[in-house]
């Protein structure tokens, strides 16, 4: 088991990441020291772990709310059958949630937590690749709005994240795949090194050897943990976890919510951010390679796809929350390794990368 922390002073809280965590008794009690527990997860998550988590807190009031399975859910409205279940079990002050599943589940258990009484605490069992290496870290919780995804939510940390990299074996491929782009994400933006080991050993992971996929996890939540622990609310740094979700943003909603999944969409916006960056004179042609290179062993994609318009992107764009007064404010790369913000790219700037990776329709 690897284990790191997120430092923040008396809300500072592990990361472990191993095998056959989810049967580890002693560590799901440590971080469980109360009475009453809730379990949030969906059907198809709980069929495959449910029972697995039960067995290990066989001394508690331990209670189960599925919600439905899906972003689409990702609403206020499934947040009540949360409070429904904590309020019709009685649950006090003292209670624990549990999020068993992926960044869904972890996104708004999170929230349920931080609002529930005003605020219990909670625990992260992320069983998605995506959510082991980005979601279920650094306390970013919410759901969505018909006018916005993620625009209702609180910064709320959990007490612990307890990775069982054994749960990747039940993942759809796809998903895996869409998490893959998360983990490119982490090496692009603070860990040259770490970029270079994954284009050394992607085979190893796409293959999840337990070595690897521990190394992997490891390496993203220890960025992830650096960054929100040096600007936990995003007033600055943290943004550069955003690399690529702008454009990804756009591509993900022009398409319709759905079509491709979240991280395939991140794939595709890092190359256009990667494509601006080259334009800014900062990036190197060759690192725009390499980055292509590595997301297409993932088969991940590296286009925009070709029904969207220009019209229809800088729309998305400007809804978009990272857009701040006006400015059009992007993620992009001094080399690989190295990610910075500015403020000063010009629209027309924006538009020929997003011409240069395939995007003809005005
Ligand atoms: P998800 O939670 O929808 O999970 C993807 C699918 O895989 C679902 O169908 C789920 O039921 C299934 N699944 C998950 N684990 C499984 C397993 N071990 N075996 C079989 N099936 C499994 O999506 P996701 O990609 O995990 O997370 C995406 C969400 O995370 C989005 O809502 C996004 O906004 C959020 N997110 C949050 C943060 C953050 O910092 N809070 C960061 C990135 C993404
Ligand atoms: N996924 C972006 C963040 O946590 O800040």
């Amino acid at each position: 088991m690897k284990t790191c922390w997120v430092e923040l002073h008396e809300r500072r809280y592990p990361i472990y990441i191993g095998e056959g965590l989810l049967s580890a008794g002693e560590l799901l009690r440590q971080h469980l020291p109360k009475r009453q527990v809730m379990i949030v997860s969906n059907p198809a998550i709980a069929d495959l772990y449910l029972a697995t988590v039960q067995a290990q807190l066989p001394d508690k009031q331990c209670d189960v709310v599925l919600l439905p399975e899906g972003e689409a859910y990702k609403t206020l409205e499934t947040l009540s059958l949360i409070f429904d279940e904590l309020l019709q079990h009685q649950h006090h002050r003292s209670t624990q949630l549990v999020a068993l599943g992926g960044g869904v589940i972890g996104d708004m258990t999170g929230f349920a937590a931080s609002c529930y009484q005003r605020g219990v605490s909670f625990i992260q069992l992320p069983t998605s690749l995506l959510a082991q290496v980005d979601a279920s870290v650094g306390g970013k919780t919410a759901v969505n709005h018909p006018l916005g995804k993620n625009m209702i939510g609180a910064f709320y940390q959990p007490n612990a994240v307890i990775i069982d990299t054994n749960t990747l074996s039940t993942l759809p491929p796809r998903e895996f795949q869409a998490g893959l782009a998360e983990v490119i994400k982490h090496a692009l933006i603070r860990d040259a090194d770490f970029f270079t080991w994954l284009e050394q050993n992607i085979d190893k992971m796409i293959a999840k050897e337990p070595e690897a996929l521990q190394t992997t996890i490891y390496h993203c939540c220890q960025i992830k943990a650096e960054v929100v622990a040096n600007d936990e609310r995003e007033q600055g740094l943290r943004a550069i976890l955003n690399f690529g979700h702008t454009f990804g943003h756009a591509f993900e909603a022009g398409l319709g919510y759905g079509y491709w999944l979240h991280g395939e969409a991140v794939a595709a916006g890092m190359v256009v951010a990667a494509q601006l960056s080259i334009a800014l004179g900062t990036l190197a042609l060759t690192d725009l390679e390499r980055i292509k290179r590595l997301l297409h062993r993932c088969h991940l994609p590296t286009e925009v796809p070709a029904t969207l318009s220009m019209k229809q992107c800088f729309d998305l764009m400007s809804l978009d929350k990272k857009i701040e007064n006006d400015q059009m404010r992007f993620v992009l790369l001094k080399s690989i390794g190295d990610a910075y913000i500015s403020d000063t790219v010009s629209a027309e700037q924006v538009r020929a990368a997003l011409r240069m990776c395939g995007l003809n329709r005005e």
